[in-house]
């Protein structure tokens, strides 16, 4: 066996294969002959992005939408029934009227909201679900104003499961460069010799904590996969075009570009915390990575989790169980008394010699047409939010 062969089995995908869901050439034309039979369903773009994600296997081990019984067993107990571990439900959910139109056994034709044929879905069970019990569980309140709820609530009574086949990405890509799938991840992280790889998760505009932290965990592991989330997120977050605009800038000039890889995760955001970092880390497992980093409220919104709840969660399951290791961040800050990024594990600092900022708080000073600080942000980066804040 090659050594590279050798490094790619230290590092399984989550439940031991790889998911690999896109339609061969075969199969695709074998949709598109029936294309126009089969009964047809509009997925949003959130559901797109879960199908892509089944399709490239940054869900392995679904192969598809859940049923049932994974439904309840992750929404209450965060384990598929086979008992692996897995946080957040991944539905397909339409009306009572659509799913009443559909019979269990029927092959789903799906289209994207412009009516692009992109998917089919392989109907073997449609199911309602309890969505006050969803919130409770999975994000923890009940409060429609969490946007993690919003879309829970605001979505049909009644899910659509079974396996499912990606038929076409979408052809505008904005970032075509940065769309490597993770079969590919996995064999580039061999390629450079990386056995231990830490991913980041990010929504936001790259700061000076985020890179303070990128860079301790690199400094214990061979590369640094750094993988912004482009599907949805919610109205007031920064485009994703903008936030990898900015982290272009970072790696051209503060990154050493041998010890660090960028790719999109196309996912959705779904602000579910504590529950979606443990989502998060299972899907970075699958891109290949062997550590994750988790940072102050992770995948937080509002004030609905603990700061350190998301890094918790972690000590619900087995380290071997979740197959990827935790790299846990205290609050970053910029220390004015040592002059350097810290935190209060390794700053004397007193609360007014701590610089640092909420991503509320930055967008009002851009709103305003002030650049934050050089200690919350690199100059080059805050000059590139002001350009795109005043494009139009
Ligand atoms: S998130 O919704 O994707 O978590 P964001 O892009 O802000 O939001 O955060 C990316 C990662 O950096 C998360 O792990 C988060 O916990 C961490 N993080 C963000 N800001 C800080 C900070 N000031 N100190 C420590 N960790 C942080």
């Amino acid at each position: 066996m090659s050594a590279a062969n050798q490094n790619k089995e230290t590092i399984p995908a989550h439940g031991g294969t790889l998911i690999n869901r896109i339609a061969t050439e075969a199969q695709k034309q074998a949709f598109l002959d029936k294309a126009d039979s089969l009964p047809r369903v509009e997925i949003d773009d959130r559901t797109l992005s879960d199908l892509v994600l089944i399709a490239i296997g940054g869900f392995s081990p679904l192969t598809g939408f859940m049923e049932e019984a994974d439904y309840n067993s992750v929404v209450v107990d965060m384990r598929l029934t086979n008992g692996l571990p897995w946080s957040v439900p991944i539905t397909l959910s339409v009306t009572e009227e659509v799913a009443e139109s559909l019979k269990e056994g029927d092959l789903v034709r799906l289209d994207d909201s412009t009516g692009r044929f992109v998917g089919v879905l392989e109907l073997t069970q449609k199911y309602k679900y309890d969505k006050l019990k969803e919130a409770l569980h999975v994000y923890r309140t009940n409060e429609e104003k969490h946007p993690g709820v919003a879309v829970v609530y605001q979505q049909g009574n009644v899910n659509l499961a079974g396996p499912a086949w990606l038929l076409q990405r979408d052809p505008h890509s904005l970032f075509p460069n940065y769309q490597i799938d993770p079969a590919e991840t996995r064999e580039l992280f061999v390629e450079k010799g990386w056995k231990s790889v830490v991913g980041f998760q990010t929504r936001n505009p790259i700061h000076r904590a985020h890179e303070y932290i990128q860079k301790c965990a690199l400094e214990t592991v061979d590369g640094l996969f750094l993988h912004p989330l482009v599907g949805a997120t919610k109205s007031d977050d920064i485009p994703a075009d903008v936030r990898m605009r900015c982290y272009e800038i970072m790696l051209d000039r503060y990154f050493p570009r041998d010890r660090v890889m960028m790719a999109i995760n196309p996912a959705a955001m779904r602000y579910a915390g504590p529950r979606e970092a443990i989502f998060h880390a299972l899907v970075r497992k699958n891109y290949g990575c062997t550590h994750f980093i988790v940072g102050r409220d992770h995948a937080g919104v509002g004030d609905y989790y603990g700061t350190y709840d998301a890094q918790h969660i972690f000590d619900e399951f087995e380290p071997s169980e979740l197959g990827i290791v935790p790299m846990k961040f205290e609050h970053a800050f910029y220390c004015t008394r040592t002059q350097s990024m810290a935190t209060s594990k390794t700053s004397p600092s007193t609360a007014e010699e701590r610089i640092h900022l909420s991503g509320t708080k930055v967008r009002e000073m851009l709103r305003r047409g002030q650049l934050p600080p050089p200690e919350f942000s690199r100059p080059e980066v805050a000059t590139e939010l002001a350009k795109a804040m005043h494009k139009d």
